[in-house]
Formats: structure tokens, sequence, C-alpha cells
């Protein structure tokens, strides 16, 4: 008997920037490779992005964008399910629900609260949509039933307390959920940003963006951190600490050329400025066709809108009948 795994994962349109090289790697390559193998539910998470942005312009250009950016990368409606997340009512229908399944002890565990509690936040300060964040996420995923869901390192915990959630509600009510597992990719699972330190972010400010002017792709490019003890191009340099040799293999660099690149970094005979440049150019042409498609899709909003619309009824029909199955459980709905 064959059997089609399904995927759901979605992306917070919190920043204005848009998508990322850690999103792309870490997440989204894989959703355009998985959208081939099985049934993919993708979706702009704009409902969890009410939490830090409060205006409303920047909010609906935001989601907007950030769909934009999504299909350009690849994602076909013609393959997968590419929604919005506040298209579907049933996902914070189900948030409610789900509220009951998962403690307070178990929501301070949570990254996305403990991260904010880093400096000198005071708890009490910390506004409950974040607080409630993973129980939202999990809402997310549940509503669709999947199997996988396909993520970067940093969502992990996310995804095991919405397992967690599924096994409680379906020792109370009967099993009604699948209890998914995170599917991370293990070279891309926590690419690294331009400091060379942490996690690439859009909040820190160490990303590279794939969309934006390529003046700004350049500045972000040429102020990469790299071997901080090289301090002339004369110095020999250790490859393992120039990001960017880990950013042109993820993104098929040719590998002789760059075999040829660490060992003369490695002798100090080429700088860190023309590994940038070089890295530079390859990024433009990495990501060329979708860039282009991108202002294609821009210059067709008729067409983005008859997408939106047919992904979101497509999404409804299955949301809304696994909403249909939680209320009968719980007793919300008689039989
Ligand atoms: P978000 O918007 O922060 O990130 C979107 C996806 O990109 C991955 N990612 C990375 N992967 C590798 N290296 C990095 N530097 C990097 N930065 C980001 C993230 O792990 C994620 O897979 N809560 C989620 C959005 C969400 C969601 C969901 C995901 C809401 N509901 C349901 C899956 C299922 C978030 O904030 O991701």
């Amino acid at each position: 008997m064959s059997f089609t795994k399904r995927y759901v994962s979605g992306l917070n349109p919190s920043s204005a920037k848009g998508l990322h090289l850690g999103n792309y790697l870490g997440a989204v390559k894989q959703h355009v490779e998985f959208q081939d193998q099985g049934e993919g539910f993708f979706f702009i998470a704009n409902l969890h992005a009410l939490n830090s942005i409060f205006d409303r312009a920047t909010f609906d250009t935001n989601t907007h964008n950030t769909y934009l950016d999504f299909l350009a990368l690849g994602l076909d409606p013609a393959k997968c399910t590419f929604y919005i997340e506040s298209d579907i009512p049933a996902i914070p229908y189900l948030q409610t629900i789900l509220n009951n399944c998962v403690t307070v002890g178990e929501m301070k565990r949570m990254h996305a609260y403990k991260d904010k509690l880093q400096g000198d936040t005071d708890p009490d300060t910390i506004n409950m949509g974040l607080f409630n964040y993973p129980i939202l996420m999990a809402a997310d995923i549940l509503v669709f039933n999947p199997d996988s869901v396909p993520v970067g390192k940093d969502q992990q915990q996310h995804v095991e307390i919405c397992r967690e959630m599924a096994k409680t509600f379906n020792n109370r009510y009967g099993k009604t959920f699948k209890e998914p597992e995170a599917y991370i990719k293990k070279e891309a699972a926590a690419v690294l940003g331009t400091d060379g330190e942490r996690k690439m972010s859009k909040t820190l400010g160490n990303d590279i963006t794939i969309f934006a002017d390529e003046k700004v792709i350049y500045k972000q490019v040429m102020g990469t951190i790299t071997d901080r003890n090289r301090i002339h191009p004369t110095d020999p340099g250790d490859p393992a600490k120039n990001v960017l040799f880990s950013y042109m293999r993820f993104l098929n660099f040719d590998a002789a050329k760059l075999a040829d690149y660490e060992a003369k970094y490695r002798a100090g005979t080429i700088g860190d400025v023309q590994i940038k440049k070089d890295f530079y150019e390859h990024f433009l042409n990495y990501f060329a066709a979708q860039r282009q498609k991108r202002a294609e899709l821009v210059a067709n909003p008729d067409y983005v809108t008859k997408v939106r619309a047919e992904a979101a009824a497509q999404a409804n029909a299955i949301a809304n009948q696994m909403l249909e199955r939680v209320k009968l459980a719980v007793g919300i709905k008689s039989a």
C-alpha cells in the first residue's frame, strides 16, 4: 500500500526584510523538495507576527511580501497548498481547545519566552501572544494532521510540545491526531549569520536577505566577519572561521574553485575582500531566476490574489474537516 506523507510548515513574517539565507537553507529549500514527494501544506504565519507588529500597514505588507518570497523560491500552487494562516479560521479555534492540553509550567520552558526573558525583561510585561506562541503553532500543525514538520533546529522544541499536546488530547478524547515529527536537515539545522557566531536571524541583523536590493546584499556580504585572527590578506587564515566558505558550499559554489580558495586562504595568498566579492556574485547568480520570478509576481497582483484565494479554499476544506472531528471528540458537537 502506498503512503503519502503530509508535511506542514510555516514562516513568521515579522521582518520587513523578507526571507534570509538561513530560512531558505534550513526550511524553504526542503519545502520545495517535499512538495514533489508528498502532500505539502505551507503557510505564512501572520497571526504569529501580531505579537511583535502593531502597525496595520506593516503587518499587511510583510504578510504579502513574504507570500511573494515563498512563491518566488519555488513553492508551486499546483503541487502544494500554500496559504496565509489568517485565512484559516479553524486554526485559532483549535488553539482555544489546545490551550487546555498544556500547562503554564511547560509553556515557561519554551525558547521564545525564555529568550525574551534574557536581558532585564520583566515576565509580567511579556504579551500573551508571545507566551502562547507554541500553542498557536501546535494548532497550525495539528489542524492538518501531518506526519512531518520540516523546520530549522530552533523550532524543534515547539514541534515537541506540539506532539505532547497531541498526546494529551488523544489520551483524553481518543485517538484524533497523529503525533508529528520535526524533520530537521542536519547540515542546515542552524545556519550561522554574517557575524560568524550566532544563528542567522532577522532580528540579530546578521542575515543575508534573498530579495533585497543588490546594494543591500552587497553591504551584508561585505560586512561578514571572517577569521578574526587574520589582519592582513597575507596572513594565513582558517577557512573554518570564515562563514562565507560554508555559504559557498551550501550554494553549490564550484567545488574545485572552493578547494583552491581554501588552500590559498590557509597559505595567506587570497584576501577576504576577493572572497566576499566572489561570493556576492555567486549569491546573485544562484538566486537570479528566483529574483526574476519575484519581480514578475510583483507585476502580476491578480495572479497572486487568485493563488491566495484558491489555496485558502483548499486549506479550509481540510482544516474544517479536522475541526469537525475535534468538536465531536470534545463534545462541542454531538454525533
Ligand atoms: P521563523 O519565521 O523564525 O523561521 C522560518 C523557518 O526558517 C528556519 N530558520 C533557520 N534554519 C536554519 N538556520 C537558521 N539560521 C534559521 N533561521 C530560521 C526556522 O527554523 C523555520 O523553520 N514559529 C515559526 C513559524 C511557524 C511554524 C508553524 C513552523 C509558525 N507555525 C508551524 C512550522 C510549523 C518561526 O518563527 O519560524
